[in-house]
């Protein structure tokens, strides 16, 4: 089974394709776009890697937060002009979220921007990362400070690549899909893992045609984001991001509650959800609520005081100036588990299907 979702942005509008195989599609889409060379950067072993159908430079690349520096992105516009890469020819990134942050970045900047196509091979770049023309660096001051806008020209997202992924892994990925229940996917639970995906990158598409830039209406995509950025950041990184993302859902659930916005059944639903996906709901025993807190005023929605994507009588919205006293109810209301604990299930259980 296939599904293809249109990001319709005008003259930057693309496909994105979904299923088992869809790699096997590169070199049409390759040639549609005219490119006589392909540089193609791949976090994946050459065998799973499509041909492009023209002549092509195969990069090796490593997924992972220590390769997305603009140390990277000058090495790789070095590899193309030795390459002879032309504006006319295209950039294909393999890998997940990392890579296809970073190549796209370097995409966007070689000759002032040339075409890229994504092959996502996680759960989180297939569902997020690889859809809607985010790219991103890091510096040492923080993540994904440098970055530009620049929409690939097509995203295929083949679900043979997650067939190889480690189960925590794949895991983390359902922490995206879980958090699409409460911001208009509507209820993903018991579709096939391609629709899910599918329905994911449909909601998103949505969302990107109407706020391309992350004016306003794209901050829904953060849902459960401001505390699963600030548990991912307190934990070191012991939390993986869909993880942090699931336990931030539950927890925006239990904030709209204490702010009355949602009643008692929609808060169950938001941990049945998450609990569904077999991801952890409890708040690390060993962080300190008010250090979650610190690490959310600095969340880019925060304006004066802390600001939520939060569930509501209309559906997802953001709410700005949350008072600090709700926040901090929200958090005690929550359960707790000791870390290794949260880590430990989420690693061991069955993947949900
Ligand atoms: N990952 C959130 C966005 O693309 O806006």
């Amino acid at each position: 089974m296939r599904r293809t979702v249109p990001v319709r942005l005008g003259d930057r509008s693309y496909e994105v394709t979904v299923g088992p195989g869809v790699r096997g599609s590169l070199a049409e889409v390759v040639g549609r776009l005219g490119a006589r060379r392909a540089v193609v950067v791949s976090a994946r072993p050459p065998e799973w890697v499509p041909d492009p159908g023209v002549e092509t430079l195969l990069l090796p690349a490593r997924d992972g937060e220590q390769g997305k520096t603009l140390a990277t992105v000058e090495a790789l516009c070095g590899e193309f002009v030795r390459f002879g890469l032309t504006r006319s020819d295209v950039v294909v990134s393999c890998g997940g979220g990392t890579t296809t942050d970073v190549v796209g970045l370097a995409a966007a900047l070689y000759h002032r921007g040339v075409d890229v196509i994504h092959l996502p091979t996680s759960l989180l770049a297939q569902v997020d990362a690889s859809v809607g023309g985010k790219t991103a660096v890091n510096l040492p001051d923080g993540k994904n400070l440098v970055g530009a806008f620049w929409q690939p020209r097509a995203v295929l997202c083949d679900t043979d690549y997650l067939s190889t992924l480690p189960p925590r892994e794949m895991r983390s990925g359902f922490g995206e899909i879980a958090r699409c229940h409460f911001i208009g996917a509507g209820d993903l639970r018991g579709l096939s893992l391609t629709e899910q995906i599918a329905a994911s990158v449909t909601l998103k598409a949505g969302i990107v045609e109407v706020d391309e830039r992350d004016a306003g209406k794209r901050h829904l995509l953060n849902y459960g984001h401001t505390l699963g950025h600030a548990l991912e950041l307190a934990t070191g990184f012991a939390l993986r991001h869909g993880e942090a993302v699931a336990i931030g859902t539950v927890f925006a659930g239990r904030l709209a509650r204490v702010l009355r916005r949602i009643d008692q059944s929609r808060l169950d639903e938001h941990l049945a959800v998450v609990r569904h996906y077999a991801l952890p709901t409890a708040l690390p025993a060993e962080v300190d609520p008010g250090l979650l807190v610190r690490q959310m005023h600095r969340d880019k929605k925060a304006t004066d005081g802390l600001g939520f994507v939060l569930d509501g009588p209309v559906g997802a919205e953001l709410v700005s100036d949350v008072p600090v006293d709700a926040v901090l109810r929200a958090l005690d209301g929550m359960p707790r588990a000791p870390l290794a604990a949260l880590v430990g299930a989420a690693a061991s259980d069955a993947v949900p299907a």
